[in-house]
């Protein structure tokens, strides 16, 4: 049986992954620091699977060495990260530690792993927000990066860090650059499991500027699906667009949520988009290229979003107990009317 890391694993894609890669049938570690982000709740369905296991570990640490030479997984799926915006502006020291010095370090490990053994590789999991404003077009692999927030830029540096381990230490690794993803177990500070808990709790819902940012969306399970494919058959030292073509505005993802209510509670909503202070830096648009992906490694993504959307909204509705898995002192103060009102 393979066995495969996942850094970042308790977060919303390192989570789902590890769930399809429990489906075929592989041997899971999942390596994860338990920062804010992190919830058991994403995988209370496998914590007694014979073939998971959790390692509570920063990727800053040394440790991580020992972790890969005793566990010799044939790939190492790298999602741990800071990953919002927001805090990003906020406090950009956190993700210049866990973004780009933790990625340095599992390079560093993985030098020294990759020295000891050979069937291995890395997938360095990134975003289509390193490649900044797409105002036209679609970005493909060979765009140039313009990363706008601290966040993107710490993920454009971690890709370059990257990289360039593979073309000097000729280190097995593989970057996939991914749009915007919904789903099941996503933070709820983050747009869709956010809007969707005004919408439950009645309360308005807060919107950037004039509602008009663009970006593509993509169901959590093809991403998830993707990067399985690009273990499969990726070639070394590549990069990887994963995106489903979908563009929507913020006012278009409020209104398919408000359509969803509507028909799945019956409830009459009230509920109204309230704008608010346009973000600093904020990306008009984004937008991949996918082809390369679809055309060399036969991938293509499986649920459209109307379908997808209804199904995330679902999961949202029948798991009450994830909202609650968040500390009291989150909720309030988090996603109490208070912090709706900042953002
Ligand atoms: N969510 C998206 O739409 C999206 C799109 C494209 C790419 N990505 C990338 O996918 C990856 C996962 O994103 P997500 O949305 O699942 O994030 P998330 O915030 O839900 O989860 C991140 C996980 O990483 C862990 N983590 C953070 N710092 C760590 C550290 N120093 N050591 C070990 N673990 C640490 C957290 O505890 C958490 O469990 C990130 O690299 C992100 O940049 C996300």
């Amino acid at each position: 049986m393979k066995k495969i890391i996942v850094t970042g694993g308790l977060g919303f894609i390192g989570s789902n992954l590890i769930e399809l890669l429990l489906k075929k049938n592989f041997y899971v570690i999942n390596v994860d620091k338990i920062t804010y982000s992190s919830n058991f709740y994403n995988t209370r369905e496998f914590k007694k699977n014979k073939n998971y296991q959790f390692i509570k570990s920063d990727i800053n640490s040394k440790k991580l060495f020992n972790i890969f030479l005793k566990h010799k997984p044939s790939c190492i799926f790298n999602l741990a990260a800071e990953t919002h915006v927001d805090r990003s502006i906020d406090s950009p020291g956190d993700f210049i530690s866990s973004n780009i010095n933790g990625v340095y370090n599992i390079l560093e490990c993985f030098k020294k792993y990759y020295i000891k053994y050979k069937k291995t590789k890395l997938i360095h999991i990134s975003t289509d927000e390193v490649y900044g404003d797409v105002l036209k077009g679609r970005s493909d692999e060979n765009y140039s990066y313009k990363p706008s927030s601290p966040y993107a830029a710490s993920k454009a540096s971690s890709d370059h860090l990257v990289y360039s381990y593979v073309r000097t230490y000729g280190l097995p690794a593989i970057i996939t650059n991914c749009s915007n993803n919904y789903g099941p177990k996503q933070h709820p500070e983050k747009l869709i499991p956010k809007l969707i808990f005004n919408i439950l709790k009645n309360k308005s819902l807060p919107i950037y500027g004039k509602g008009k940012n663009s970006r593509e969306w993509i169901y959590v399970k093809d991403h998830c699906e993707a990067l399985l494919q690009v273990y499969k058959k990726g070639k070394i030292g590549e990069f990887y667009n994963i995106g489903s073509n979908k563009n929507l505005n913020n006012i278009q993802i409020c209104e398919a949520l408000l359509k969803i209510s509507k028909n799945l509670t019956s409830a009459k909503s009230k509920v109204k988009i309230k704008y608010v202070k346009d973000r600093p830096g904020h990306d008009i648009r984004y937008a991949l290229n996918s082809n390369k992906i679809k055309k060399e490694l036969k991938w293509k993504p499986k649920t459209n979003f109307a379908y997808g959307i209804k199904m995330t909204f679902e999961w949202y509705l029948n798991n009450s107990n994830y909202y609650k898995s968040f500390s009291k002192k989150y909720i309030n103060k988090r996603l109490g009317a208070k912090w709706l009102e900042k953002e």
